[in-house]
């Protein structure tokens, strides 16, 4: 069924597990989210990305992930990852997304409250959730580059003003991952974890969840982290399910083969996330 991203990261937050949010961008990635979320009874964020709203289309998004929020069996949320302008934070509203991320992470404080504050406003009013991001997280997303030394951690006390400002529904904070692949080990801030859990009551969200140590992440969830962003970690795992096929199959022309062990292999691993969440059981 189609829920919010509030009430499934509420629940998560109040059992102490987290959710996992994984980005889709065609059918296949689709299924295999919705497929391990059905095997392993985990409720679950599908998350479109401007790019992958480029990619696919807005209408065919939003139609495939509706479709399959709807028949799961889990609680399934269908969410806008990285919004960067109202505009098209409204399109997604419009086209039936359940929750919304508002990113003015790129903004000084007082403008990212200004910016999160008119999207909440709305999407308040129809019952859709919103994410905000304060604290810059590292690494590429839609083409925009955080460089390693211009990504700066969330503060505290930045933060308990933001919620108090703007009532946003989740917090994605800055506290040491990046967006991709990661050069060497992610070093997480754990102690700001704790500090911006003990400060605000709304539930956290970690981006750039890929490459993170199992150890690390368990960690960050037993700090109050209820949101967790993977993407890399499905791409390598599509990208190694498609070359392996082609290698042993070099004539078999048919998507539809090319495609299947993609998609098992991106449905391990999200399997794999879900353990490790502790979201398995709790739909
Ligand atoms: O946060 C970034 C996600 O990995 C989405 O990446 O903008 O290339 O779709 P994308
Ligand atoms: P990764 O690609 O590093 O998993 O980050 C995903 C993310 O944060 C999407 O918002
Ligand atoms: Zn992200
Ligand atoms: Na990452």
């Amino acid at each position: 069924m189609l829920v919010t991203g509030k009430e499934l990261l509420l629940d998560a937050q109040k059992k102490g597990y987290a959710v996992g949010a994984f980005n889709i961008n065609n059918m296949e990635i689709i299924q295999a989210i919705i497929e391990a979320a059905e095997e392993t009874n985990s409720p679950v964020i599908l998350q479109a990305s401007q790019g992958g709203i480029k990619y696919a289309g807005i209408e065919y998004i939003s139609a495939l992930g509706k479709l399959a929020a709807r028949n799961a069996k889990v609680p399934v949320a269908l969410h806008l990852d990285h919004g960067t302008d109202f505009d098209q934070v409204m399109l997604c509203i419009r086209h039936g997304f359940s929750s919304v991320m508002i990113d003015g992470s790129r903004f000084p404080l007082e403008e990212n409250i200004l910016y999160t504050k008119k999207v909440i406003e709305v999407a308040k009013a129809v019952g859709v959730s919103v994410e905000a991001e304060l604290g810059k997280i590292g690494g590429t997303e839609d083409h925009i580059t955080v460089d390693e030394k211009d990504a700066t951690f969330t503060d505290p006390q930045e933060a308990l003003r933001f919620v108090n400002e703007t009532d946003v529904d989740f917090l994605a904070i800055a506290v040491g991952t990046a967006h991709g692949v990661y050069k060497g080990e992610p070093k997480l801030d754990f102690d700001r974890i704790k500090t911006i859990r003990e400060t605000i009551s709304v539930p956290l969200v970690l981006h750039g969840s890929s490459g993170v140590s199992e150890e690390a992440l368990k960690k960050a969830i037993s700090l109050g982290i209820s949101k967790i962003n993977i993407d890399t970690d499905l791409r390598i795992a599509f990208a190694e399910g498609v070359k392996n096929f082609i290698k042993d199959n070099p004539a078999n022309i048919d998507p539809r083969k090319i495609l299947t062990p993609a998609k098992e292999q991106m449905k391990a691993k999200i399997k794999e996330k879900m353990e490790i969440f502790g979201s398995v059981n709790k739909a």
